[in-house]
């Protein structure tokens, strides 16, 4: 088979670790007779110092016309004092939007070789970590009305959170989908007992699920409370769904907890199987062009995408054993680096990966 992958590396780190997962996915192509074709596309700050824009329409277009899309990450110093609508981060906006891609799935999952890595005492997480954060990706306060204005002399602005009932109704029914397939447990996170969307959110998710996915248990847990209990017993979780800014907020707190940012990734799916993966950590601008980079995330980003967009179990499987490989074989990055290891660059950790597929 052949598959049209569109690359979109951005800022930062992104060029270099995209080059690591590309490397990879050529390797797994060659193992397993498939053909992997990239087209390198611009966005974030790459793309507006190229073109004035930080997702110009080709790049939406490209995308759109591909099977499945790998990204890097966007920002960056350099674009930090950009009005919003022109920053980096608008690119990474616009196409979750352009394409769909309403449910983001972020795994954060404490790799037994580097359970010291996590800041938690080792009672914790002892028995391991594997939290999968379902975040709604397309609607909410990210893409809710806003504005600014100007009221008795003074400035202000304001932003709004709004969610309708098919909005809520479709990340329901993957995490239910996901819940299904693991132990048919669904936390919700919300802010009930304030906001007015969050009791929507609340009664659509139980009206859904006890419809459609009656076995599966979903408990509510207040946002705030949700944040106090990763740290405090981040092993009682499963499969969580929440909203765009609580999700956004809680996966980086799940994934501090595994201690190794920079070795998690995260699908982004709307109805179809064309999908946007990208590694959960940003653009790192201060060890940008190092190759000191842990190119690891990415290379998962590769390999969920081959799993979830293409249904290439076998070949996740061998670049995930691959990884596991290395990693046993001591092998770190400055990131997951402990005394007694082997410190590697970005580009050497990749093809310690490539020679083990
Ligand atoms: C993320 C990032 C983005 C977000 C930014 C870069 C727009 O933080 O993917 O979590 O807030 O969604
Ligand atoms: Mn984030």
């Amino acid at each position: 088979m052949k598959y049209n992958i569109a690359v979109l590396p951005g800022d930062g780190i992104g060029p270099e670790i995209c080059a690591g997962a590309l490397k990879v996915l050529k390797k797994t192509g060659e193992k397993f007779g498939h053909e992997f074709s990239f087209t390198e596309l611009p966005i974030g700050g790459a793309a507006i110092d190229a073109y004035g824009t930080p997702l110009p329409d080709f790049t939406v277009e490209g995308c759109l016309a591909s099977d499945s899309v790998l990204l890097g990450a966007v920002g960056g110093y350099k674009w930090d004092k950009l009005p919003g609508d022109s920053r980096p981060e608008k690119g990474l906006l616009g196409i979750r939007k352009a394409m769909g891609l309403y449910s983001n799935i972020r795994p954060a999952k404490l790799w037994k070789s580097l359970a010291a890595a996590s800041p938690l005492k080792s009672e914790l997480v002892k028995d391991g970590i594997e939290i999968i954060i379902v975040r709604e990706l397309i609607g909410g306060i990210y893409f809710g009305e806003r504005g600014r204005g100007e009221e008795n002399g003074f400035e202000y602005a304001w932003d709004t959170e709004k969610y309708s009932v098919p909005e809520i109704e479709r990340i329901a029914r993957i995490a239910c989908e996901l819940a299904m397939k693991r132990g048919k447990k669904l936390v919700s996170v919300d802010k009930a007992n304030v906001l007015e969307s969050s009791r929507l959110w609340r009664r659509t998710m139980h009206e859904y699920a006890a419809k459609h996915y009656p076995e599966v248990q979903v408990t509510d847990v207040l946002v705030d409370n949700m944040a106090m209990q990763i740290v405090k017993n981040p092993a009682q979780f499963d499969v969580v769904v929440t909203s765009n800014i609580f999700g956004d907020i809680l996966s980086d707190e799940a994934a501090q907890v595994t201690g190794s940012i920079g070795m998690l990734a995260s699908s982004s799916l709307g109805d179809g199987t064309r999908g946007l993966y990208e590694p959960i950590h940003g653009s790192a601008p201060d060890i940008a062009g190092q190759d000191v980079a842990n190119p690891i995330a990415t290379i998962l980003a590769a390999a969920m995408m081959l799993r979830d967009s293409f249904s290439l179990s076998a070949e996740y499987g061998a670049i995930v054993a691959a990884i596991e490989k290395v990693l046993d074989e001591g092998y770190r990055t400055a990131d997951i680096y402990s005394e007694g290891c082997k410190k590697v660059g970005c580009r050497e950790m990749a093809q310690l990966i490539c020679d083990r597929i």
